[in-house]
């Protein structure tokens, strides 16, 4: 048994949690309350608030077994910290720890958390290797019990085939008819990952139903953080496949990548039409959705990725952060990612230029900042590449290019102060018509997010630039016509 009691955690986070400053994190994006955060979990809407767990070591900027740090937010940009919720302090989970998970609420109005339990056991061969099963949690919104019946989804759930080492990530619901469903992520004998369909009538005794969907080595190999949600009359399932090989408009390493099909409810058969990447962009990563109370079906994601989680500045007392949430849409069998319409309603002093004819490197008045919300139109025309800087002085930027007869669209922070060893620069397709492109960016400290042409694609990237380089500054081979709309937030 380790000594990484609940109590232990919410009293070290109260210490340190409490001593960093608003003014050292970011504005709008939710970061760990004190030490290390990678996934969003258990994003749900709860009695009148967003609720969103994440992967939390309190205790240091790296991963380590895993907690569920807590918070909540009645606009999903400002964030109010709750005790962690979880603690690898059960038999379940008392080795690596509370992995990935989800949250709905209870016929009896309690909050059902469902997440990966993983231990350490004893191989025949002496082996030490993790075991990966699902618990739940049940609690008010503040404090969670671990009921005795913990795990309740082992490899012996799953039909023949499946490693009992790689089963993790339940995304929980409930159906109309008031059962529970959750869609797990596990590992097939061909060693890709599949998608698991479980149901449960009480949230407590569970049953396989199906295989939604395999791999079969196609999309990387094993599959992380499920999600399975109607969007627009179609029917999404998300996920994230790891070690992927570039292929098409998939880069390599992790990605997250959207089939969008039909689902047959009464055979629990899906369909999947198309599929594509989730954000075009470097750092990005395990995302998760909700459903708002008006119908809204939004996401959240890591921004960040396992391939560059040691390029944090020094001395920093929290490492990690989600993206700004983002309402998704079905258009022309893609899905589109915009900002969360709450994000206007923080629109303080706008700045605009209209038409401006832009050539040589030039700012514009009024155009910079590292918090902002920041909307670039650029005009069908003869320009041969169109370049933006961000985060930019003398030493430091990072860069968006846009070649419209490619219809390229590169992003570079090889000048954002990063180490040498972690990926700078990736590029997606934007379908534009003669050169026109839109570029809505935020920009939050150390993120940007990119939204190109109303959220076609999207690029998300964290960027290690000291916060002092705050320059904004357009260029263009050729003659580039340009309208920017910057706005500063009020938070
Ligand atoms: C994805 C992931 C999940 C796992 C969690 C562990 O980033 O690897 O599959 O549950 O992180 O922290």
């Amino acid at each position: 048994m380790n000594d990484l009691t609940l109590q232990k955690a919410r009293a070290y986070e109260a210490e340190h949690g409490a001593a960093i400053s608003p003014a050292e994190r970011p504005a709008y994006h939710l970061t760990p309350y004190v030490g290390w955060m990678n996934d969003p979990n258990g994003f749900s809407y709860y009695k009148g608030q967003y609720h969103q767990f994440y992967q939390y070591n309190p205790y240091d900027v790296r991963w380590a077994p895993m907690h569920w740090g807590h918070a909540v937010s009645t606009d999903l940009l400002h964030w109010e910290y709750l005790p962690c919720a979880l603690a690898p302090d059960s038999p379940a989970d008392n080795g690596p720890g509370c992995f990935s998970g989800s949250a709905t609420q209870m016929d009896d109005g309690k909050q059902l958390l469902m997440y990966t339990s993983v231990v350490a056991e004893k191989q025949p061969n002496g082996e030490m290797r993790d075991i990966q099963t699902q618990s739940i949690a049940i609690g008010d919104g503040l404090n969670y019990e671990k009921p005795a019946c913990n795990p309740v989804l082992t490899q012996k759930d799953l039909p023949e085939g499946f490693s009992k080492f790689d089963f993790r990530d339940p995304k929980i619901w409930r159906e109309a008819d008031g059962t529970y469903s959750v869609v797990t992520v596990c590992l097939a004998e061909d060693g890709s990952g599949a998608a698991a369909l479980f149901q449960s009538a009480d949230g407590f005794d569970w049953h396989f139903v199906t295989v939604l969907e395999r791999c079969n080595n196609q999309y990387g190999k094993m599959w992380e953080c499920p999600d399975f949600f109607p969007l627009d009359g179609k029917q999404v399932l998300m996920l994230g496949p790891m070690e992927m090989l570039p292929k098409g408009e998939f880069h390599n390493g992790h990605n997250v990548i959207a089939f969008i099909g039909s689902y047959d409810q009464a055979t629990h058969t899906f369909t999947k039409e198309n599929v594509q990447l989730m954000d075009g962009g470097i750092d990005f990563y395990a995302t998760q959705t909700t459903l708002a109370p008006d119908g809204r079906r939004i996401m959240t994601a890591w921004l960040q990725t396992w391939s560059d989680t040691e390029d944090k500045p020094k001395g920093c007392k929290w490492f990690g952060q989600t993206i700004c949430p983002r309402e998704l849409h079905i258009k022309d069998g893609r899905i589109f990612q915009t900002p969360v319409r709450e994000l206007d309603a923080a629109h303080g002093k706008r700045t605009f230029h209209e038409n401006v004819t832009v050539q040589s490197e030039t700012s514009l008045e009024g155009i910079k900042g590292r918090v902002a919300d920041l909307t670039v139109t650029v005009q069908p025309g003869e320009y041969r590449s169109f370049t933006l800087k961000l985060a930019a002085d003398a030493d430091h930027h990072t860069s968006l290019t846009y070649d419209p007869h490619t219809s390229e669209l590169t992003l570079d922070r090889s000048y954002a102060g990063s180490r040498a060893d972690i990926v700078h620069r990736r590029s997606c397709k934007v379908r534009s018509q003669n050169g026109a492109l839109k570029l809505r960016i935020l920009l939050d400290k150390n993120s940007i997010e990119v939204f190109a042409n109303d959220g076609e694609q999207t690029m998300t990237v964290w960027i290690y630039t000291p916060q002092s380089a705050d320059g904004i500054t357009f260029a263009a081979d050729g003659k580039a016509t340009i309208t920017a709309e910057q706005f500063e937030l009020n938070l």
